[in-house]
């Protein structure tokens, strides 16, 4: 039914936009121009950010247009985002990630986003967001035993991953792997306790029985024969402790490298930016402040559109219209935002 009425919307949308107009109307935060900038903003966000997953459209939260001259203009966008399965490393493109559930406790992003239209062509400036997990209530509410987000330096999740990696390096016939970071984890009390994490993982030079003689000559592939792989793990500890692992490499992908956030993630497994927190937080990558309308003093045209230079604009507008249109044509009010949400609401 979403699909019918999104496809009908769709094929309304070029009538609507043969209407001659002169001055570019508002954006509506659901105009196919507003989707194109998200869609080009959410890649930017994703291959620039360098830890935990890739973030997918939720709703498009604002959009404001800020003409530049000729064939140039300046674009802000808000945009919400959700967290989806795919590690920042897979090659899965976007649009096959499937969008973490409310139910696995959602991750939500904010970010403002600044982007030019230069003769049609959209390039992103700058980024700036942050991300959070949805409270620990939100969850609880519709999922009463649902496993829940735990801190990714807490002493259970640790364990589960080395547990769970230690299983895998044992039994592969493969490469011996190595942690880059753990992802996310949750933690289940009732009816039987369970640790579930998600880990980034590379080979390194050694197979399991070479690195059992000397794990330290065990060293990461060089950039240009780099392999990353992802871990899904459950551990149990009562009554039995039990961990069931399932790892995938993705196979050497050229151009694609990791950052190691801090100087050694072998010793403490995880780096302190991410100490005390359930979430690789967006912001750790998208910090530009110049992406908010908010800094956009810099743009003398904005304090310009305030002036009657814009009303006079609108009055011919309105004139041009009164020609084009049939009489009694009332035009639509600009569509609203924010936009429609795509997946579901927090
Ligand atoms: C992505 O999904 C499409 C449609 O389901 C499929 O044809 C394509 O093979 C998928 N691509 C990858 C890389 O998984
Ligand atoms: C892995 O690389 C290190 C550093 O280059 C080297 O010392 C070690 O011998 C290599 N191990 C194997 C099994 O090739
Ligand atoms: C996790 O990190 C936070 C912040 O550094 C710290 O307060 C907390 O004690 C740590 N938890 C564990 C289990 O180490």
């Amino acid at each position: 039914m979403k699909v019918l009425v999104a496809l009908i919307l769709l094929v309304q949308l070029p009538i609507h936009k043969a209407v001659p107009t002169a001055p570019p109307p508002p954006l509506g935060c659901d105009d196919p121009e507003s989707e194109a900038a998200a869609e080009l903003a959410v890649n930017y966000i994703n291959d620039h950010s360098h830890h935990g997953y890739k973030f997918a459209l939720n709703r498009i939260e604002n959009v404001r247009v800020i003409p530049q001259g000729l064939n140039h203009k300046i674009l802000f966008l808000e945009l919400d985002l959700l967290e989806t399965e795919c590690h920042i490393l897979s090659p899965t493109p976007l649009e096959n990630c499937t969008v973490r559930s409310f139910t696995e406790h959602a991750v939500e992003g904010d970010c403002d986003v600044k982007l030019q239209n230069l003769d049609g062509k959209l390039s992103v400036l700058a980024s700036k967001c942050h991300s959070h997990a949805d409270s620990n209530e939100d969850v609880t509410r519709v999922c009463p035993d649902c496993p829940l987000l735990a801190n990714l330096n807490n002493t259970q999740v640790l364990t589960a991953v080395t547990a769970a990696l230690n299983s895998h390096n044992s039994k592969t016939a493969g490469a011996y792997l190595k942690l880059l970071e753990i992802g996310r984890a949750r933690i289940q009390y009732h009816p039987v306790h369970l640790v579930f994490v998600e880990f980034a993982v590379a080979a390194t030079n050694c197979s399991a029985g070479e690195a059992k003689a000397n794990v330290d000559a065990c060293q990461l592939l060089p950039d240009d024969q780099s392999n990353f792989g992802f871990c899904t793990a459950t551990m149990a500890t009562q009554p039995l402790q039990d961990v069931q692992v399932d790892c995938k490499l993705y196979g050497h992908q050229a151009g694609v490298t990791y950052s190691q956030p801090g100087q050694d993630t072998s010793a403490g497994l995880l780096p302190n930016v991410v100490q005390g927190f359930t979430n690789h937080n967006l912001r750790l990558s998208h910090n530009n402040p110049f992406a908010s309308e908010s800094s956009s003093s810099e743009f003398p045209t904005f304090v310009v559109a305030a002036k009657p230079v814009v009303k006079r604009t609108v009055g011919e507008a309105a004139q041009h219209d009164k020609v084009a249109r049939p009489v009694g044509f009332v035009p639509p009010p600009p569509p609203p935002c924010p936009g429609r949400v795509h997946h579901f609401k927090i």
